[in-house]
């Protein structure tokens, strides 16, 4: 097994270097950490996909440090400019038609298209422009498990099948980035992130379709990675509307074992639950609860007596579309009220 380094800022020359030579090296962003490869050296794209235990359908999404890195690879048009103008670096992903003979099809999964996104992270800009290359970067989790949004997490799932992790802290939004397809004559929501449809809208001055939907086992999916279960820790996960958290905390109440609770500061307090074991407070408002979510299933996964964690859902606007999606998939679609005698 390789030793996996934890590399801070000042250490970015060893991250770049490792990228150079075709390593994998695990990069911060404002949603989750990514896990890195030069998008030109295909057997380090390969890589990525045997290190995550990803299957080699489900493309990767290439960082750039600089809007004029694309047009190596993909064909820009009006749509994606008025984008670039409006949100990046943030936290959009853009799927564009790929040039051909360029980019490896290790990279795009054989489709003819390429998912792109310049991330909100200095230090991650700065890796990409040192190494000189577009980098990739699938979320740095191994396949099926909740993406990292610190350092350690990373760590715990990557350490000893990558060269490093470099260090930016915890991520600023939590979950990943909106993807949006400007392949096709209607501009169309593939995965919900924090930039909304609405936002887009007002930039495109068209209409953008919400196309995320669950896709089956067997049918072929716009963005090829919405068919797999996802965010799931090894637990049981159920979803808690407002209305039934009172009934849900006597169920947790009456199991042998503890169950976990993952919920925001009000309900904390309306249901009395401050400073007791076993509760992972999702911070004030939906924004927290995004940015907290990842890490309150991983904490709870981490706890050997706990089997059940039972997680507020937040109420369906579209702002907080992206972290109920998460939820969801976490939770395998499934509510505590399926629990409950009647
Ligand atoms: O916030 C993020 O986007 C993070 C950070 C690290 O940048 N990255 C991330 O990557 O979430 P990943 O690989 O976990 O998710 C990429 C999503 C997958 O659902 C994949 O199927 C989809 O984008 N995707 C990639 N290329 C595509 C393409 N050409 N057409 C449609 N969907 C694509
Ligand atoms: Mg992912």
């Amino acid at each position: 097994m390789m030793e996996t380094k934890i590399w801070s800022a000042d250490e970015l020359p060893a991250a770049v270097r490792a990228i150079k030579r075709g390593a994998l090296v695990a990069f911060p962003t404002e949603t989750v950490y990514g896990l890195g490869a030069d998008a030109f050296n295909e057997q380090a794209v390969g890589k990525v996909y045997a290190a995550k235990g990803r299957p080699s359908d489900n493309p990767l999404i290439v960082h750039i440090a600089d809007a004029n890195q694309i047009d190596r690879f993909a064909q820009r048009n009006a749509w994606a400019d008025a984008l670039i103008e409006a949100f990046w670096p943030g936290p959009l992903t853009m799927i564009l038609p790929v040039k051909t003979g360029v980019l490896s099809s290790v990279v795009t999964g054989g489709l003819d298209t390429v998912a792109i996104r310049m991330p909100d992270n200095d230090l991650t800009r700065s890796l990409i422009r040192e190494a000189d290359t577009p980098i990739v970067g699938p979320s740095a989790n191994t396949s099926g498990r909740p993406s990292p949004t610190i350092a350690q997490h990373v760590y715990h799932d990557l350490h000893g099948k990558i060269s490093g992790i470099l260090d930016g802290g915890s991520t600023r939004i939590g979950v990943e980035s909106t993807v949006i397809d400007l392949s096709t004559d209607q501009p169309t929501v593939l995965r919900p992130g924090k930039i909304t449809p609405e936002d887009l809208e007002a930039v495109l001055k068209t209409s953008v379709e919400a196309g995320q939907h669950a896709v089956k086992a067997d049918e072929v999916p716009k963005a090829p990675g919405m068919k797999y279960r996802h965010y799931a820790p090894d637990k049981d996960v159920f979803m808690v509307e407002r209305e039934d958290w009172t009934q849900a905390i006597i169920w947790a109440q009456s199991q042998l074992s503890p169950v976990g609770l993952m919920l925001t500061n009000d309900l904390i307090l309306e249901h009395q639950l401050a400073g007791m074991d076993f509760v992972w407070s999702l911070g004030p408002d939906a924004d927290s609860a995004a940015a907290k979510l990842f890490a309150g299933l991983r904490y709870f996964d981490g706890q050997a007596d706990v089997q059940t964690i039972l997680v507020a859902r937040m109420p369906e606007t579209s702002r907080n579309a992206a972290y109920n999606n998460r939820l969801n998939k976490a939770a395998g679609s499934h509510f505590v009220t399926e629990l409950f005698d009647d």
